[in-house]
């Protein structure tokens, strides 16, 4: 049991084999399904959370310039909608081919692609404009340059590829899940970190007080993270939180067992 608290076990940890195996971008987009996708994203209390708060950081919190890079994108654009505003170039990157190919599928409008309208509506509507969907979705898809392999667990997690540092680094629900422990997810909040330009920003979206999810019938891990041990491995990294906010959200069991979910905004030290 403490251990649990702690972190997940070791032996529990889904690595990454495990993730190209098992983590399919279909049973994913179920989630998003269920929690009220096809009525509107407005009805599901956590998405309404993260993309107000996307929208408030990228749109009026001062956080733009030329480059995003987001680290663990999945399948998924949603945490991009609001930020393809703010930089002329995103980056986006995973671990699994088959959650990069879902987010090319989309990119290049293919029909079978997963239909993010109702999301990219509601972004509009916290916007001020519901009606500029489309041009969101242009906008979004012309921002997107990249789609890169990445492993945030190596010491170049581009490898080969070495990226510059980015004004912005942006990533929701990844560190978490794929940090075996609290010792790695430090250092990994390093190396995400070690990405970020000088005086530039790091953006997270976290499950707080978890230990696993499921995509379809898969459960992967996630480590037990308390705001304190965020902001700690913040700091170590030598950033200064900017906010942290904290929505107390107690996922289905069938979905998740994070009790709350973490919005954090961090400014990078100034190098001398
Ligand atoms: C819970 S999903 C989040 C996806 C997306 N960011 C979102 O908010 O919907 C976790 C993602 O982290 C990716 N991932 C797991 N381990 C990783 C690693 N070592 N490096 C990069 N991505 C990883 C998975 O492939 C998966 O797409």
């Amino acid at each position: 049991m403490l251990c649990r608290r702690q972190g997940t076990m070791e032996g529990d940890f889904t690595g990454k084999e495990t993730y190209h195996l098992n983590f399919d971008p279909k049973g994913y987009f179920n989630m998003y399904k269920n929690f009220g996708l096809g009525i509107s994203p407005g009805n599901d209390e956590r998405l309404r959370f993260i993309l107000e708060h996307l929208h408030k950081t990228f749109a009026h919190g001062g956080i733009r310039g030329d480059t995003l890079i987001d680290i663990g994108s999945g399948p998924s654009i949603y945490q991009l909608l609001s930020a393809c505003e703010s930089f002329k170039e995103i980056i986006a990157s995973d671990l699994v081919e088959k959650n990069r190919e879902e987010m090319q599928k989309w990119l290049r409008k293919d029909p079978k692609a997963f239909n993010w309208t109702p999301m990219v509506k509601y972004v509009c509507q916290i916007e001020g404009n519901r009606e500029r969907w489309m041009e969101k979705e242009e906008k979004l898809r012309r921002t997107i340059k990249q789609v890169l392999p990445c492993d945030m667990n190596l010491a170049n997690p581009f490898n080969p590829l070495v990226v510059p540092p980015a004004d912005c680094v942006l990533s929701t629900y990844c560190l978490e899940v794929a940090s075996k422990d609290l010792h790695t997810y430090r250092s990994g909040i390093r190396k995400i970190g070690s990405l970020v330009k000088s005086g530039g920003h790091l953006v997270l979206v976290m499950a707080l007080g978890g230990t696993y999810y499921m995509v379809g019938p898969h459960k992967f891990s996630c480590i037990y993270l308390t705001p304190e041990m965020v902001k700690e491995a913040i700091k170590e990294a030598r950033f200064d939180t900017v906010h942290f906010d904290i929505l107390n959200f107690n996922m289905p069991m069938t979905y998740a067992n994070g009790q709350n979910v973490g919005f954090l905004v961090a400014q990078k030290h100034q190098e001398a």
